[in-house]
Order: structure tokens, then C-alpha cells, then sequence
């Protein structure tokens, strides 16, 4: 194979913002030739491009042999089901985040992969190619930070308003989304916290379920994250405060990082702050500073850079910036923080998917929920991706 022919599912935010890069031929080696979606009129404007077959059912799309691989973004629920019939029907796959709406969902799509391991399946979470979270990475990696000692993420800048949620049937609802502002808007921070971090060994969630919005699902968090080493930390979010804040601090044995207002500052200790605790024969001393400004800037399109990847490891066997299966824990933490909040009790690692499918299972049987969809106005939503 010369060429990847590619194939998009869910031509809503996101899967527009795809085609749209993929028509301007920013993919090398890549032709988008086929979309489709259940929704007849978003495929109208596709009908315009010769080379494109549209199809309003993607079982029809994965069997047309017109692709050999397939990016789904659609809703939640059904990246599990799309993703294992492609994966079954011999297509590469790149799936939207969040990977699943739920743990068990991705172990089925894992299932899916491990049957058919020659493909191709990555997971679009750009922001493992964003400098300031590649740099965050080496200086832990690096031992410059030192041993982490505590994380702290408050990000509540992510407002939405009632028309955001009223703009599509399936958004915070059980049925529909599998949970709120921790499986969508939080889905990006939980990879990079699991990314530089690691996974927790046991967390705490509080979570307010529609308290700012007409809504079932939760859009406002308070959560406690604790990993083996005694590292602890808050992830604190919300759908409902404006301005909100976003600030991002890892503490370490050798100095502490502050991500705020798009600047990267790193407080160095001249020592390790446990070995000058033991050794310093002052009762008030604290090791020495430095302090450093660390240059960053925005990667130019992070999706189209991992959908190059995705290219290329089909035709050249690159490695994958985001394996599919790297999914899973950024799910895990957005089911387990709500989850613990849900049956009020701190939670170990890794969690039972069954315990909460079942818990989801049954919010679903008892909602009572009367969701009412009315179209929004065309917003830019490419405003909210940089965080
Ligand atoms: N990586 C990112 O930066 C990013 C940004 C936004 C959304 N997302 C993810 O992408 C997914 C879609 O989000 P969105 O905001 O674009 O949603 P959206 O509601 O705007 O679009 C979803 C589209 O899927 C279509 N659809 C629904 N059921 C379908 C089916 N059975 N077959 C084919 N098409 C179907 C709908 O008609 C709609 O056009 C979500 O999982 C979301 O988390 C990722």
C-alpha cells in the first residue's frame, strides 16, 4: 500500500474539523474517501467532492471496500461498537477520545485488537504532542523534578452554557455520554495526568451532578488522587465557573512546575528537599532556588499531527504517538472519580469495569431525564481545544 484511503464517522464538531484538514491535503499519503453518518443532511455538503462516497450507516462504509481505515467520532458509546466492527472487518482504526464511554467498553475493544493485532489502532489525544506537556515529561523522566510528591490540577475553565448541552441528544446523559464534564471536557487532563504520572493506586471523588445545568450527569468536581509512592494530589473541575481558573502544579523533590496562562515555570531546588531535610542543621533553612521560565509554544494542528502518525505507522510501521490501548486510563479515571463519588467511598486502582457498568446500567433504567435538543448557533469550537 502507497496510500491510506480514510474513511470518517460522525461528521458533527470534531469529525468536520477532520475532513476539513484531510481535504486540504495536509495528510501525506492519505486520501479521505468516504464519510459517513446517521444524520442524511450532514453528509449534503460532502456530496460536492467527486472522490468522497457518503453512507449513513457505518457498517455499510466499513464493508464498501472503499477505506482501509477508519477514525470514529462519533458520540462515546459507539466507539466501542464501530471500533471492534472495523477492527473485525480488517480496517486500521484511530478512535475519537474518549477511547470508550466505560472500562468494560474498552476492554471489549481491546478484545476486538488483540484478535486482530496487524492493525493499526491509535486513539486521538493530542495532547501528547503539545511541547509544554513534552517538556513536563522529559524533566520528570529526567529525575530533574526529583520523585513526585504532589499534583494539583484546577482546570474549571472548561464553561459551558445550556445551549452547548441542548446542541446534541446524546451530551450528559447516562444513556447517551456515560457521564459529564470528567469522560468529555476533563477526558485530554486525565491522559496527561495518567501520561506524566502514572495511574493512582486509589482515589476519592466528589462530584455535583447537574449542578449548574439542566443536566443528570456531573459538572462540577472536587476529587483526592493518591499514587503508591505517597504522592498526592486534587484534579478539581467544572462546566459552570466563569472565568475559572486553569493552573497546573507538580511538585517534586527537586522543585516544583507551574502550568498557568500558557507559561511553564520550574521553581528548581539546588537540593533534594528530603536529603536537606535530614542533613541541614538549621531548623528554618530550605534549600536554595533557581528559578526558570521554560520557553513553550503550541504545536501548529496536534490532530492532524497524530493523524499523520496514524498514516504512518499503516505504511511504514512508524510507532504510534497514542496506542488505542493507551486509552484506558484516562477512562478508568473518568469512571472511578465518578464512580467513588457516586457510592461515596475511596476506590483502589485498578477499579472493577463490571461494578461500574452495572452502576451504570442502572442510572440509565432509572433516569428520568427529559432531555429537549435545540440547534445551536455555529460556534467556533476549535476555541476550546488548547488547554
Ligand atoms: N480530540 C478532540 O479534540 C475532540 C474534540 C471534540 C470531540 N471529541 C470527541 O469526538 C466525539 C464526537 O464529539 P462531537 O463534539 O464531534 O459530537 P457531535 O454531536 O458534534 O457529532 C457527533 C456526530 O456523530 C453522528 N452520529 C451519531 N450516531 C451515529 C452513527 N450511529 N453512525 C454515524 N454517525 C453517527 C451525529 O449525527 C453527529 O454528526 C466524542 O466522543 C468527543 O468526545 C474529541
Amino acid at each position: 500500500m502507497k496510500q491510506v484511503r480514510l474513511g470518517v464517522v460522525g461528521l458533527g464538531n470534531i469529525g468536520k474539523f477532520h475532513t476539513s484538514y484531510l481535504l486540504d491535503k495536509k495528510i501525506s499519503r492519505c486520501e479521505l474517501t468516504a464519510v459517513s453518518d446517521a444524520y442524511a443532511p450532514s453528509l449534503e455538503p460532502f456530496k460536492q467532492h467527486k472522490q468522497l462516497k457518503t453512507f449513513d450507516r457505518s457498517e455499510e462504509m466499513i464493508r464498501s471496500g472503499a477505506i482501509d481505515a477508519i477514525v470514529i467520532a462519533t458520540p462515546h458509546y459507539l466507539h466501542t461498537t464501530i471500533g471492534i466492527d472495523a477492527l473485525n472487518n480488517g480496517l486500521h482504526v484511530m478512535v475519537e477520545k474518549p477511547i470508550s464511554a466505560h472500562k468494560a467498553d474498552a476492554e471489549r475493544l481491546f478484545a476486538a485488537y488483540k484478535e486482530n493485532p496487524k492493525q493499526i489502532f491509535a486513539g486521538m489525544f493530542q495532547l501528547r504532542v503539545e511541547p509544554r506537556y513534552v517538556k513536563i515529561r522529559k524533566l520528570i523522566q529526567s529525575g530533574e523534578l526529583g520523585q513526585l510528591v504532589r499534583m494539583n490540577w484546577i482546570i474549571t475553565d472548561w464553561y459551558r452554557t445550556e445551549a452547548y448541552y441542548a446542541s446534541g441528544g446524546w451530551r450528559a446523559t447516562w444513556k447517551g455520554e456515560g457521564g459529564g464534564v470528567l469522560l468529555n471536557q476533563c477526558l485530554h487532563q486525565l491522559d496527561m495526568l495518567q501520561w506524566l504520572c502514572g495511574m493512582p493506586a486509589r482515589v476519592r471523588g466528589f462530584c455535583q451532578l447537574g449542578r449548574y445545568h439542566n443536566i443528570e450527569v456531573e459538572d462540577n468536581i472536587t476529587t483526592y488522587m493518591e499514587w503508591a509512592n505517597g504522592c498526592a494530589g486534587v484534579f478539581i473541575s467544572s462546566t459552570g465557573e466563569s472565568p475559572g481558573s486553569n493552573r497546573f502544579e507538580l511538585h517534586g523533590t527537586r522543585g516544583r512546575l507551574v502550568l498557568e496562562n500558557n507559561q511553564l515555570k520550574f521553581t528548581r531546588n539546588d537540593a533534594d528537599m528530603i536529603e536537606f531535610s535530614k542533613t541541614s542543621k538549621s531548623g528554618f533553612a530550605k534549600p536554595d532556588i533557581w528559578n526558570v521560565d521554560i520557553p513553550i509554544e503550541n504545536a501548529p494542528n496536534p490532530h492532524a499531527t497524530l493523524m499523520q502518525n496514524f498514516v504512518d505507522a499503516i505504511l511504514d510501521g512508524a510507532p504510534l504517538i497514542a496506542h488505542g490501548t493507551d486509552g484506558l486510563g484516562s477512562v478508568e479515571l473518568a469512571n472511578v472519580l465518578l464512580y467513588s463519588s457516586l457510592i461515596n467511598q475511596t476506590i483502589e486502582l485498578p477499579m472493577d469495569s463490571a461494578a461500574w457498568e452495572k452502576k451504570l446500567n442502572q442510572l440509565i433504567a432509572e433516569s428520568k431525564h427529559e432531555k429537549k435538543v435545540v440547534q445551536s448557533t455555529a460556534d467556533d469550537f476549535t476555541k476550546s481545544f488548547n488547554r
